[in-house]
Order: structure tokens, then C-alpha cells, then sequence
């Protein structure tokens, strides 16, 4: 979909359609007013007869508005002013562009970018809503016999600023958004693509494949590789598996060799049956979405190579199948990790704190800023959050705080939970140095204290993704998440390192 910005009165657009809001009860936004002003109040006598009433979410498509030079205008229903906050505005902007999509026009005028917002600044509106309607004609068909084509898609949407000084800071706004679009679309079709397509070796080629046509570089780690540097917690991992590990690392480096980069790990288990210690059937096939940290990692690094942002950024992506076999690891086993540390692996299917923790201590040799890992870790993360927040944890609050603050911006929430050194204790073993499971209570948070000790050389932020990444039932699919959240991150740091020089 192509965007564009504009400034200039509704009711003079020559275009397929307009789209205006309106308030509930019957009250007329400012350009939906002009729009009936140049009709002689035809749009108001509409509402009056009762057609629209201005519910939240609900649409009227009116052909034909005398006077005016668009085939069609779109009426919006924006619910109670006094109500309409952010999460008001993005439920309207869906309702107009599913309207546009499922009618005729190709290419449209947007009206509601105008609206104030509590809170959020016009540059917000356009990046919300190039985003909702790039979401909008997301597929992920490829693997049918027949692609559907939709009969008339929105092509074209054009996005109104009320002051022409605004053009040129909405037009940042707008490569902002199909940024973040673009990284969540990557994210989501590896998230969707099965175990026996989208596998390590898989990942690792469309890392490296970024790199033919974005300013990155891509380095991939193997085996043998990595059994010399002594990577034995991820190496166990991938023991049950006949398809290769790798670790993949891909690189951004928009600021100078001075600047440490912030380092992305993404936890890329490609299918996670649990190993020995077995999962149960139902629902196991979504155990493809055990990579959706990885994709979220290289959709990130997509957005912020296409916006050139002037920082480094550092992706790691261990990658591997956790399967039952005669060579898997077995409950009880004794592994010892790059950084030392010996784990007892108590249970298999607690395999993604082994193979982060490896990464996180490969991170050390980039001398970082700070690490973010995302990760699908635990199941005890959905039970705690649901799917509308992404468990965050940190040792440093400062940190932390930046990164809610880039989730409530980006809509894309995360909660910050406790990692109070009393839980430490539930990871102890009789035979290690620490246990890889710390029983039912309080399962995110033991996993995050278990990566907290491979993090202690650096400022450290998790992402518990499990409940947030993707939706199952009748809508099953990635989410996207959190790209938007680490793009949004990235971005204010770039703004900060500008405003420093
Ligand atoms: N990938 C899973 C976590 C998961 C489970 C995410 C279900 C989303 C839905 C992870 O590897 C795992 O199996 N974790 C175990 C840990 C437990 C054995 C301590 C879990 O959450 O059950
Ligand atoms: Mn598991
Ligand atoms: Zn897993």
C-alpha cells in the first residue's frame, strides 16, 4: 500500500473516497461538517433520518455527496468525545480501513488523523494508522494451492494534516510506520511458516538474505563452531534434533565504531516438542511459534536498517528443534554452559532459558550498551498476563522504564514483573550449580531469574513474548509482537544519541 500526506479542505479531494468521523450522538467532526456544508447539510439529514448515530467502530459509505468532487465519503462513528482516547482512534481506523477494503474503493483520503488525541501528537495518528492498514491486508496464504485475490484493495491512502508545516514531520511519521509494518510482516510470515519449512538452517538463510538488500551484515555460527567456544547448554539442546543448530548473528551498524551497540537475542527454537520430557498433543502444533523471539529480532533489524537510524544494533539468534530422541537430553542431565556455570536439566522442555543463557554470554564479547532477549518462554507467562502484555523483566529500572515507555507508545504493552532475589532460590540443585526449572510457583519469573545469572556483566532487559506473539484459534497467527515495542525503543534511543552530539 502506498501512503502519501496531505493538507486541504474534504470536500475539494478528488478521490475514490473521503473519510470523515463522527461523534456519538450525531455530532459532526470538524471536515465532516465541511463535507455537509458544501452539500447543503445532505450529510446531516443522513444522520438526522437516524442512519448513523456515531457508535464507536460503527461506518456509513454515502455515494454521490452533492458538491463535492470524491466519488464517495466514508462516515466514521467515533463514539463519545469525551471518551475518544488512543485506543478509541485505532478501533476507528480499523473500522474505516476494513470498510475500505471490503468496498470499492481503491485508494482513499483520511480525515480522522486530524482528530486530537489525548496524549499523542499528530506524528502518533499517522504511525498508528500506517500501520493498521498495512496489518489489514496481511496474508499468509503461500502455502495454499490458490491465493484469493481481494476484488478491489485500498492501493493508496492518503493522510490529512490539518497545518501544511506538518507535511514534512508526517512524512517521517509514515516511513516510521511502513517500517515497523514491514519488520512485523517478516516477523509474522517465519512465525507462520511450519517447523518443517522454517527451520535453524532456514532462519539463517533469510538473515543472511536480509543482508543482500539492507545496509546489515550476517555472520553464522555452526556446530563445531560452537562446541569449540563450549556452548554446552544450547549444543544439548540440539542433540535430539537431526536438523543443525546455529547461532546467528546480523549486524547493524549505523553510528560509528565508537558507539557500543544495543544487542537483540531472540530465542529461535523452530519446533518445541518438549524434548524427552515430552509435551501433550493438543495444541502442539504451535510449537512452530518458538522462534517468534528470533523473527521479532530480525523484524526489528529490518525496520531499523530501512530507517537508517544512527545506532548499532547487534541480532543473536540461537536456533534449534527441541525433540524427543536416543541422543536428547535426558531429564537429570548435568550440561556446563559457555559462561562456566553447570545447569541440571530437570526438565527438557524447559529448554529455552539453555540455549538464551549461551547466547546472552556470546553477547559479552560485543561489549554492549545493554540486551534485550525475546523470548516465547513460558507457558506460566500466559497464565500471569493473558495476550494483551508481554512479561518484562530488567536489572535496571531506568531500562526498564524506556521500555514502557516505548510499549505504551507503540501500543504494543508489556508489564514490568519482579525479579527479587528471593525467588533465586526456588533454582537450586543438588547437582549444579543451578537447576534449569524452579518448580509451578511464579514459572516466569524463576526462568527470567535462571537468565538474570548469565546477564550480570551487563544492563539487561526479557521479554517474556508467550502470551503476546501470536493468537490461536479461529484467527491462529503471529502477531508481529513486539516489533512494534523494539522499533519504538530503538528509535528513541536514536533521538536521544542526536540530541547528545
Ligand atoms: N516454549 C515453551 C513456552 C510456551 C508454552 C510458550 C506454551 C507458549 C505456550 C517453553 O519452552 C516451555 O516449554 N516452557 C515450560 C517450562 C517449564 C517446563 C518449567 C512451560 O512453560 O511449561
Ligand atoms: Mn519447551
Ligand atoms: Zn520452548
Amino acid at each position: 500500500m502506498e501512503f502519501s500526506i496531505k493538507s486541504g479542505s474534504p470536500e475539494k479531494q478528488r478521490t475514490a473516497c473521503v473519510v470523515v468521523g463522527v461523534f456519538e450522538p450525531r455530532r459532526l467532526t470538524l471536515p465532516a461538517d465541511l463535507v455537509d456544508r458544501t452539500s447543503d447539510g445532505y450529510i446531516g439529514e443522513i444522520i438526522r433520518r437516524g442512519d448513523m448515530e456515531g457508535k464507536l467502530g460503527s461506518t456509513l459509505l454515502l455515494h454521490h455527496v452533492p458538491n463535492t468532487l470524491c466519488d464517495r465519503v466514508l462516515l466514521v462513528g467515533l463514539g463519545k468525545e469525551r471518551d475518544f482516547h488512543e485506543g478509541q482512534y485505532c478501533d476507528a481506523v480499523r473500522a474505516a480501513i476494513k470498510t475500505l477494503q471490503d468496498t470499492g474503493s481503491m485508494e482513499a483520503v483520511m480525515y480522522l488523523t486530524e482528530l486530537p488525541v489525548k496524549r499523542r501528537e499528530m506524528e502518533w495518528k499517522i504511525e498508528q494508522t500506517v500501520v493498521s492498514a498495512m496489518e489489514s491486508t496481511y496474508r499468509f496464504d503461500r502455502l495454499k494451492s490458490k491465493q484469493e485475490e481481494l476484488r478491489r484493495p485500498l492501493r493508496k491512502l492518503t493522510l490529512s494534516v490539518s497545518r501544511r508545516n506538518e507535511l514534512a514531520l508526517g512524512e517521517e511519521a509514515v516511513r516510521r510506520g511502513v517500517a515497523i509494518a514491514q519488520g512485523m510482516n517478516l516477523a509474522k510470515d517465519l512465525g507462520n511458516l511450519p517447523g518443517n519449512i522454517c527451520t535453524p538452517s532456514y532462519l539463517a538463510d533469510q538473515a543472511v538474505g536480509l543482508t543482500h538488500t539492507l545496509n546489515l551484515t550476517a555472520q553464522v555460527l555452526e556446530r563445531d563452531e560452537m562446541e569449540k567456544l563450549g556452548m554446552g547448554a544450547f549444543l544439548s539442546v540440539a542433540k535430539g534434533s537431526r536438523q543443525p543448530p546455529k547461532l546467528i548473528v546480523i549486524q547493524y551498524d549505523g553510528a560509528g565504531r565508537s558507539q557500543k551497540p544495543i544487542v537483540l537475542v531472540g530465542k529461535g527454537i523452530t519446533f518445541d516438542a518438549g524434548g524427552i520430557s515430552l509435551k501433550p498433543a493438543s495444541d502442539m502444533d504451535e510449537m512452530k511459534y518458538d522462534m517468534c523471539g528470533a523473527a521479532s529480532v530480525l523484524g526489528t533489524l529490518k525496520a531499523v536498517a530501512s530507517l537508517q537510524l544512527p545506532i548499532n544494533v547487534v541480532g543473536i539468534i540461537p536456533s534449534c528443534e527441541n525433540l524427543p530422541d536416543g541422543a536428547a537430553n535426558k531429564p537429570g542431565d548435568v550440561v556446563t554452559s559457555l559462561s562456566g556455570q553447570t545447569i541440571e536439566i530437570l526438565n527438557t522442555d524447559a529448554e529455552g532459558r539453555l540455549i538464551l543463557s549461551d547466547a546472552l554470554t556470546y553477547a559479552e564479547r560485543f561489549e554492549p550498551e545493554l540486551v534485550i532477549d525475546v523470548a516465547t518462554l513460558t507457558g506460566a507467562c500466559v497464565i500471569a498476563l493473558g495476550h494483551h502484555a508481554s512479561g518484562l523483566y530488567s536489572n535496571n529500572d531506568a531500562l526498564a522504564r524506556e521500555l514502557l515507555h516505548a510499549a505504551d507508545y507503540s501500543n504494543d504493552r508489556a508489564w514490568h514483573m519482579p525479579l527479587w532475589d528471593d525467588y533465586q532460590e526456588q533454582l537450586k540443585s543438588s547437582f549444579a550449580d543451578m537447576a534449569n526449572i524452579g518448580g509451578r510457583p511464579a514459572g516466569s519469573i524463576t526462568a527470567a531469574c535462571f537468565l538474570s545469572r548469565f546477564a550480570k556483566k551487563f544492563v539487561w532487559a526479557h521479554l517474556d513474548i508467550a502470551g503476546t506473539a501470536w493468537k490461536s484459534g479461529a484467527n491462529k497467527g503471529a502477531t508481529g509482537r513486539p516489533v512494534p515495542l523494539l522499533t519504538q525503543f530503538l528509535v528513541q534511543r536514536a533521538a536521544r544519541k542526536r540530541a547528545e552530539r
